[in-house]
């Protein structure tokens, strides 16, 4: 392929590179969606550049509104990359120079690299999928808070190794999927104030030399500050992979959930039925309603933590400063990024319109003995060694196993054969609701806590009750 005229590089050069170096190279294909950012950055720049001395006004005054032309353009599709150009920056440089003229657009590139200027899109892009995550999961955060606050007061089953373990609120349960939420919202928080310094002006590797003023341009892009050195500015990516990772706990966490609605969803357990509008059929087996959007969540989770190893693969072991290989960065964040897109708006859905079945829940609230717990600390209370309590009550377990009835059913005479502590006031812990409300410690399942840190998470959120 011949070299493009436009090319921002080939002075040094015989030839233009094959087609298949070209083709290598190219990452217009997947930077282009950055091309707002690079013109938000390119219109910070010609200022720097003027009040550097290096652009008159009238330049100024051109380019400016060639800058303001040509974002109108990009926005409506109606300027566009050649294919064979390598990058967003190169496209643009020629739809700069094609709207002002090449006398002003030839003077665009002093003081700045393309290194600096990919650094800096690459943050703004984040800063601002950032946003977008952090109203998704404000909005999932609702959506678990307004379920658990609908069925406030239903028991179901709490487990440990997926075995029945102890009964639990189900209100309980769903806020617990949103505290890991909440977490990632503090992690985006603390993100934003490493990301919001600009690393423009630190040009190919070691800063400029025309005395630009570089706060004005971070200024301009709202970053908070500047980076404090330029070799670390334009080769870390520390930043991508940290965002990375807070966008694969974003999926790790749904992907938790998810497998629990596919379970909860089974003729086996019946907790819960998805709405038609959330569900996909067969296209064999009539009868079929699959569970999609919770089984697309665990698998796309799969998918956001392969493109965070793989960038950090990528980063392993790259000496200072750029190097070609950070090219690699931005389609593993990007496909991150679109995939979350995808999946929440569908996940939210598919929370706020899941319906569950209250008698079923309660129906199997303390299957498999899980009040035992509460009989050995009852015994615990009446002054019995906790470990004396355990094995009291592993032996009426064991017994009621063999005769097949429940820890509430014995004789008087049963209960004094397995332990004379076993007193008939055993019978009045022996219920679900005494169970539940027991636990009035902190961030416990019984109906005050439970509406309590509904209470924080309706804070947290800002959102009132719906
Ligand atoms: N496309 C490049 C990237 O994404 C932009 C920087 C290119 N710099 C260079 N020296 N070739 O990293």
């Amino acid at each position: 392929m011949a070299q493009s005229n436009d090319a921002l590089w080939g002075g040094r050069f015989a030839t233009g590179p094959a087609d298949a170096m070209a083709a290598l190279s190219k990452s217009t294909h997947f930077d282009w969606r950055l091309a707002l950012y690079d013109l938000r950055g390119t219109a910070a720049h010609i200022k720097d550049l003027n009040q550097a001395g290096l652009l008159t006004d009238e330049e100024l005054a051109v380019l400016d509104k060639a800058v303001k032309e040509l974002a109108k353009r990009v926005e409506t599709g109606s300027f566009k990359p050649r294919a064979e150009e390598e990058d967003v920056h190169a496209a643009l440089e020629r739809g700069l120079i094609e709207i002002a003229g090449n006398e002003a657009g030839a003077k665009v590139r002093a003081g700045r690299s393309r290194n600096d200027q990919i650094a800096t899109l690459i943050r703004l892009y984040m800063l601002d999928a950032a946003d977008a995550l952090e109203s998704w999961l404000l909005d999932y955060i609702d959506a678990l808070s307004s379920k658990a606050e609908e069925y406030m007061g239903v028991s179901m089953a709490g487990r440990t190794h997926l075995q029945h373990a102890q009964p639990i609120l189900l209100s309980h349960h769903l806020a617990a999927h949103a505290w890991p939420q909440v977490r990632n919202l503090q992690r985006i928080e603390d993100f934003r104030k490493r990301a919001k310094k600009s690393p423009y002006g630190s040009a190919a590797l070691a800063g400029n030399s025309f005395g630009m003023d570089v706060d004005m341009i971070a200024q301009e892009l709202g970053f908070s500050s500047t980076t404090e050195n330029s070799l670390d500015a334009t080769s870390s990516r520390d930043l991508v992979a940290e965002f990375s990772f807070i966008l694969s706990l974003v999926a790790i966490d749904l992907s938790r959930f998810a497998e629990e609605i596919i379970a909860w969803a089974t003729l086996d357990f019946g907790y819960l039925r998805l709405s038609d509008e959330f569900s996909t059929g067969s296209s064999m087996m009539p009868q079929k309603k699959n569970p999609d959007v919770a089984e697309l969540a665990r698998g796309k989770s799969g998918r956001i933590i392969g493109n965070l190893t793989g960038l950090l693969a990528t980063l392993k072991a790259l000496p200072l400063a750029y190097n070609r290989d950070l090219q690699e960065d931005k389609e593993p964040l990007f496909d991150s990024v679109d995939s979350l897109a995808l999946l929440m708006p569908a996940f939210i859905g598919m929370v706020r319109t899941m319906e569950f079945d209250r008698s079923r829940l309660e129906a199997t609230a303390t299957d498999g003995y899980s009040l035992a717990t509460d009989v050995a600390e009852w015994l615990v209370k009446q002054g019995v060694a906790f470990r004396e309590a355990h094995e009291i009550t592993g032996q009426l377990v064991q017994f009621c196993e063999q005769k097949g009835a429940g820890l509430q059913e014995l004789s008087d005479e049963e209960y004094q054969g397995i332990s004379r502590h076993l007193k008939p006031e055993i019978r009045k812990v022996l219920t679900l609701s005494s169970s539940i409300e027991s636990k009035t410690g902190p961030g416990g399942t019984s109906s005050k806590q439970v509406i309590e840190q509904l209470v924080q998470l309706r804070k947290l959120t800002g959102k009132g009750k719906k």
